[in-house]
């Protein structure tokens, strides 16, 4: 990254915002935008609640104490908002209870101008991207930072947030081996994604995990049984399942847990992994149980490579403020910090591609996706039972 210097539209005050779902990570990034600005003598303010704070006019100074000391925290000290589109804005509801959406970038525009912000560091994932976009047509600089504990935004690698998840998930598959042996049974464990499964290929590699469910593989409950059938003949009592809250059946469709009227992303996924227990329990022998981490893989300090990959992205969406860049998104991409068009995440959700190498480690480790039936194993190559004392 090059260093520190003046461009002549280099902006003097800037303003920073956390929008979307939380995750681990924030607090590095805006410690990182913020000590980079000061550095060069910029004035930073933090907008709070991410663009509700632009539209209830909810900005602060930001200055080194308020930065200092926030690395490993998790959340954000901005706090944040998903329901906050100031293009698509719910303001109430009609007679019929309908809710009424309003544009509302008038009031962001004012708030904008009361303080002098002249240019903007928008920490989120698509849809605070999107959200940023009028302001980017308007002329105002504007940097976005990705986050995700999905990791799906298209045009990075890598959102921060999504390491420390990971790390949550996988600490919980190592957890749940232990009570599935002790009684035999399957353990289903469900994480978070949205439409990506990406949580859960990475955790369920990491843990070990029997059966890996994600959108992008449709499965059939058929070959799951299978897997769990298949290895009780091998001796193994236990089968540990990693499933995406986002998983489906060959035809079928995604499990919904609630609606939210009024949030642009009215979908709120969850309840798969219950299902899938339940369908193993009415068509095997082996007693399953779910557990569905849910807010736990967005809460807590992030792991180290997300305090370094948020630390590494804050500045540099500073770099690029100081260096007259504009309407760009922090991005990482074969090994290394860079940026794309902050238009890049319109495209869609960055999800598991085919030919992920990683799906076919998985597979030769005799992990099942559940879409096909469990895979031969030699009579001669079986070894000598399970090590330990159960049998
Ligand atoms: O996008 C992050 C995420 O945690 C998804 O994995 C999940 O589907 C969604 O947000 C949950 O949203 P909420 O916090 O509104 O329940």
């Amino acid at each position: 990254m090059a260093s520190i210097h003046p461009t002549s539209s280099r902006p003097k005050r800037i303003g920073v915002l956390t929008g979307g779902g939380d995750c681990p990570g924030l607090n590095a990034v805006l410690r990182s935008v913020t000590k980079h600005a000061l550095q060069a003598g910029l004035d930073v303010r933090g907008i709070e609640d991410g663009f509700l704070g632009l539209i209830e006019n909810r900005v602060r100074e930001l200055r080194y104490d308020d930065v200092s000391g926030i690395l490993k925290l998790g959340g954000t000290i901005l706090g944040t908002s998903n329901k906050a589109n100031p293009l698509k804005y719910a303001t109430g509801t009609d007679e019929a209870g309908a809710v009424i959406w309003s544009d509302v970038t008038d009031k962001c525009f004012a708030t904008i101008e009361e303080h002098g912000l002249e240019a903007l560091v928008v920490l989120g994932g698509d849809g605070t991207m999107m959200c940023a976009q009028p302001f980017a047509d308007a002329g105002i600089p504007v940097i976005g930072v990705p986050k995700t504990i999905d990791n799906d935004v298209i045009g990075t690698e890598l959102t921060f947030g999504f390491q420390s998840a990971v790390e949550i998930a996988t600490e919980a598959l190592d957890r749940v081996h232990s009570t599935a042996e002790s009684h035999g049974r399957a353990l289903v464990v469900e994480v978070m994604g949205r439409n990506a499964g990406w949580i859960a290929l990475r955790a369920g590699v990491a843990g070990g995990a029997d059966v890996i469910l994600v959108p992008e593989i449709p499965f059939e409950i058929e070959h799951v049984v299978e897997q769990i059938e298949w290895r009780r003949k091998l001796g193994r009592r236990a089968t540990i399942l990693c499933v995406a809250e986002g998983a489906t059946q060959v035809g079928g469709e995604q499990i919904i847990h609630a609606m939210d009227p009024t949030s642009p992303d009215p979908v709120k996924l969850g309840g798969i992994g219950e299902w899938v227990a339940k369908a193993i329990d009415e068509r095997s022998v082996v007693e399953a149980r779910a557990v569905t981490l849910g807010h736990v893989q967005r809460g807590g300090s992030p792991v180290a490579n997300d305090r370094v990959l948020g630390t590494q992205f804050g500045a540099a969406a500073t770099q690029l403020l100081l260096d007259g860049k504009a309407g760009r998104m922090i991005a990482w991409r074969e090994g290394r910090v860079t940026d794309v068009p902050i238009t890049d995440p319109a495209g869609g959700q960055r999800t598991i591609p085919a030919d992920e190498p990683l799906v076919a480690a998985a597979r030769s480790c005799y992990t099942t996706f559940g879409d096909a039936a469990p895979r031969d194993l030699p009579e001669n190559k079986r070894g000598r039972g399970p090590r330990g004392l159960l049998r």
